[in-house]
């Protein structure tokens, strides 16, 4: 059975049938996928579900569902998906593992995703003890890059056209984010 990752609000885990038509919602929300190249419909949000079921099941980590531990539906109820990924093969700086978050918007604001993400990060160094780990987004995700701030990643200054989109689409410009097993332990250390 899947390791269960628990965070002081959060539970990161497998994922469940239920979470496949939350997971669709979201991806239908323009608010949501704001810094996406497009809405996904049902049914290709539910292959990426099913991909990072299997993912998980296959090596025991990966993209996380997250669910509320105490919420008002505090019945493993999902709020979105964080965790980590082997970046694709034609990312200029792969191969690496990625951390990464997408959640529902109902719960954002609440520093749901910058705690999963640690818990992903001390996974990352403490279980899989890699060496370091990248994120990245689109350069005006502002959102995305304050979580990254918070983990204490560290803009590499190295930004890159993401090679899935033509240059001149408004998300291609991207940040390269990393952090160091050194890095990470200072930050808590610190
Ligand atoms: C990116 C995304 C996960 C950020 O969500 P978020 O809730 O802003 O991020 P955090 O979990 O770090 O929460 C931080 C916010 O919670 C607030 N907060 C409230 N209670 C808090 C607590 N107990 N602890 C920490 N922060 C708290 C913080 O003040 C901060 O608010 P602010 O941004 O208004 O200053 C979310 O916007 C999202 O899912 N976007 C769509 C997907 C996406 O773009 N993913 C990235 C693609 S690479």
């Amino acid at each position: 059975m899947t390791k269960v990752i628990e965070t002081k609000r959060l539970y990161l885990r497998q994922w469940q049938p239920a979470d496949f038509g939350v997971f669709a919602e979201m991806n239908a929300d323009p608010e949501v996928m704001r810094y996406f190249p497009k809405l996904l419909s049902p049914k290709l949000s539910d292959v990426i579900a099913n991909k990072c079921q299997q993912l998980i099941a296959d090596n025991g980590w990966g993209f996380w569902a997250v669910s509320e531990k105490d919420g008002p539906k505090a019945d493993n109820s999902f709020i979105g998906m964080v965790g980590l990924n082997a970046a694709h093969a034609d990312m200029s700086f792969a191969p690496c593992v990625e951390i990464a978050w997408r959640l529902h918007k109902d719960y954002w604001g609440q520093g749901y995703a910058t705690e999963a993400a640690r818990a992903a990060l001390k996974f990352a160094f403490e279980v899989l003890a890699l060496n370091e780990v990248v994120a990245f987004t689109a350069v005006i995700n502002r959102h995305s890059q304050l979580i990254m701030q918070r983990l204490g990643m560290a803009d590499t200054q190295e930004d890159f056209y993401h090679p899935m989109l033509d240059a001149k689409h408004p998300l291609a410009k991207h940040v390269l984010y990393k952090i160091t097993r050194q890095q990470w332990q200072n930050t808590i250390e610190n």
